[in-house]
């Protein structure tokens, strides 16, 4: 469909020529503008792939699930010929929220307001009383629900707005090798529905964080080492940041002290992943990353219950205003995992990076006071220092694409990350 973006006001064009970020220059209002919210809704969260699902939570004919694309909410459903299709959720008779549960299976969805009856591919089959009401006037085939671009990658479901946007590969571009390690190393899934919380934060502060902050866990986390999780608390230092354009950006860190995937599993990684990426995937110790805009994912292994475990989560940061979020984490697992190596991986999973868990307690601190001082009088002249790793130059010296500069205490990929968003909210040519 044509999206079409509000114009920026004036005084909202000059507070972003503020922002520098090749300079590492970003400023605090950003974080809490409500002006910047509603054009970042109109010129990134209407035009980018966004991820909305799991292919695994859908698996058979009429399963779906009820998410949100920016502030738009969506069923996701598998229709009987096996498509997954995203299409708006709002009833196009008058506006009214059609499915309101947050996952299912039906072959139909019936508005809860006048009774309008859709297929769970879209189209509108039922209208009650037809005849008599509206005659022969009325041509359902115009009334179908509003459908979303739809693709999928590894198993990532993501869907578009913009009629405009490359297709999802394009998009991801370089991400996709990194995807491969994250999603694709074996037939993965997803245990049971996403934990989802509020949380009083910006979106792209966890979105940074994800894509480029290893520095914070020196501190954050330092007392993680204490408990014995992590063996220091510069245990994410060694590793690469990688720029895989489009302001996507992960972090691969390695090498390893042991391998941290369930070994059983070795073979399966090797009919999955190319030589390259086994060869990497057999020295990874961790690997954060964030799909722009509000993607995130991340590979972590920790001493647990005295065995070494990897755990591997996905994470939405959905907007919810500009001072406002909701997190939604799903554990993603190899579905032939050995089970024990699975509930362990997953006890791991909730005690660190579940809502209550001892990372993201420490990382939501950070994010909501972070959101709260970046408003008022004098946060509209305060700006961060975004300068790590600046004047750094790419390595060669590593087998995966994207931009790659050595050491993970850096900010490179936050400078991209914000490059992107600026020349996005500014409207400047987003597919070039
Ligand atoms: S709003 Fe859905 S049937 Fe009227
Ligand atoms: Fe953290």
């Amino acid at each position: 469909m044509a999206v079409t973006a509000v114009p920026l006001s004036a005084g909202l064009r000059q507070r972003l020529s503020a922002i520098r970020p090749e300079e590492g220059v970003i400023p605090a209002f950003i974080f809490s503008d409500p002006e910047v919210y509603r054009a970042e809704m109109d010129t990134i969260f209407a035009r980018c792939w966004l991820f909305v699902a799991h292919e695994s939570e859908v698996p058979a004919p009429g399963d779906y699930v009820t998410r949100a694309m920016g502030e738009h909410p969506v069923i996701v459903a598998r229709g009987e010929d096996g498509r997954i299709r995203v299409m708006l959720n709002v009833c196009r008779h008058r506006g009214m929220r059609i499915c309101r549960a947050d996952l299912g299976n039906a072959s139909h969805f019936r508005c809860p307001y006048h009774g309008f009856t859709y297929t769970n591919t879209g189209d509108l089959i039922g209208i009650p009383y037809q005849r008599e009401i509206y005659g022969e006037a009325i041509d359902r085939s115009r009334f179908g629900l509003i459908q979303a671009r739809t693709d999928s990658y590894a198993g990532l479901v993501f869907a578009t707005w913009d009629a405009d946007a490359p297709p999802l590969r394009e998009y991801l571009g370089p991400m996709t090798w990194y995807l491969d390690l994250l999603a694709g190393r074996a037939a993965m899934e997803v245990v049971g529905p996403p934990h989802r919380h509020e949380m009083a934060a910006n979106w792209k502060l966890p979105a940074e964080n994800f894509a480029s902050d290893a520095y914070h866990t020196l501190h954050t986390h330092a007392s993680t080492a204490e408990i014995g999780l992590t063996p220091s608390p510069r245990w994410a230092k060694d590793g690469y940041h990688v720029q895989a354009g489009n302001g996507h950006g992960v972090m691969v860190g390695t090498p390893a002290p042991r391998f941290i995937f369930a070994e059983a599993l070795l073979p399966t990684f090797a009919r999955h992943l190319r030589p390259e990426q086994l060869a990497l995937l057999r020295t990874l110790a961790n690997m954060p990353g964030t799909v722009f805009p509000n993607f995130s994912f991340l590979i972590s292994a920790v001493s647990f219950k005295g065995r070494f475990v990897s755990h591997t989560g996905l994470y939405q940061w959905q907007p919810l205003g500009p001072e406002r979020i909701e997190v939604f984490s799903w554990f993603l697992v190899e579905r032939d995992a050995p089970p024990e190596w699975k509930a362990l991986s997953r006890e791991a999973f909730i005690f660190t990076f579940g809502p209550s868990g001892v990372f993201s307690q420490d990382d939501s601190e950070n994010w909501t006071n972070i959101t709260r001082n970046s408003r008022g009088p004098l946060a509209r002249h305060l700006s961060f220092l975004y300068e790590m790793g600046k004047g750094a130059r790419p390595t060669r010296a590593f087998p995966g694409p994207g931009e790659v500069y050595e050491g993970k205490y850096s900010e490179v990929n936050a400078r991209a990350f914000y490059r992107r968003w600026l020349d996005l909210v500014q409207g400047d040519g987003p597919w070039t």
